[in-house]
């Protein structure tokens, strides 16, 4: 059976994130020929041009585990309407040196999760805005702007309500045809990492 190989971005660094508890959710509620691994950003210095010549170890690792995947799937809390500045400096770092852009004809997801009603509707435009720039090839529907509550996700990627758990499987299902589409037009060979 093939496999579809998914590099994850948490964009939240904390502890408690409910971000991070959504992404155990997806990737339970994934088909099984999805592979799961997370992309962590949480040691990358901040990025300057000064680096392009030479990249350090962690923004070397990061583009690595890029090249490696077939997909990337980012689950983002919304910081001031906007997305984390530690989940914008890594795809900074990703991005460059120019040219060597390691988002190029990925393909891509968005979602998050935050407390407030909006579900980090306003992050996950701002985004999609930059992994366009990107040229990240992203799937457009779907939407899913989750609500956190305990009651719906009382922990260890457990999902209580049908609805919920439904829809997230859905989405997943619907990413996955979405990875298949694009690798069928662009393929992408996973570069050993
Ligand atoms: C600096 C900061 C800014 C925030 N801004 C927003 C916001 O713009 N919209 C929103 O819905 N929640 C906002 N929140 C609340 C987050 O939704 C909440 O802290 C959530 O738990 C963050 O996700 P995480 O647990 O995965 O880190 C903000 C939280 C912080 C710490």
């Amino acid at each position: 059976m093939a496999t579809y190989k998914v590099g994850y971005f948490i964009g939240s660094l904390s502890s408690t994130s409910v971000n991070r508890e959504l992404s155990r959710a997806l990737i339970k509620l994934a088909p099984a020929d999805m592979e799961f691994t997370e992309i962590p950003i949480r040691n990358l210095p901040l990025y300057s041009q000064d680096h392009d010549a030479d990249y350090p170890p962690e923004a070397v690792a990061l583009k690595e585990a890029i090249h490696a995947s077939q997909a990337v799937l980012f689950v983002t809390p919304e910081f001031n309407r906007s997305i984390p500045g530690g989940l914008k400096n890594a795809i900074d770092w990703a991005s460059r040196p120019w040219g060597q852009n390691a988002f190029d004809h990925i393909p891509a997801a968005v979602i998050g999760a935050s407390i407030g009603q909006i579900g980090t509707a306003l992050a996950q435009q701002s985004l999609r805005g930059v992994l366009s720039f990107c040229n990240a090839r992203q799937m457009t529907a779907p939407e899913a702007y989750v609500q956190f509550t305990p009651q719906v996700f009382p922990g260890d990627g457990e999902v209580a309500d049908e609805g919920v758990r439904e829809f997230l499987r859905g989405y997943m299902a619907e990413f996955r045809d979405h990875i298949i589409r694009v690798l069928t037009v662009l393929p992408r060979t996973p570069r050993p990492s």
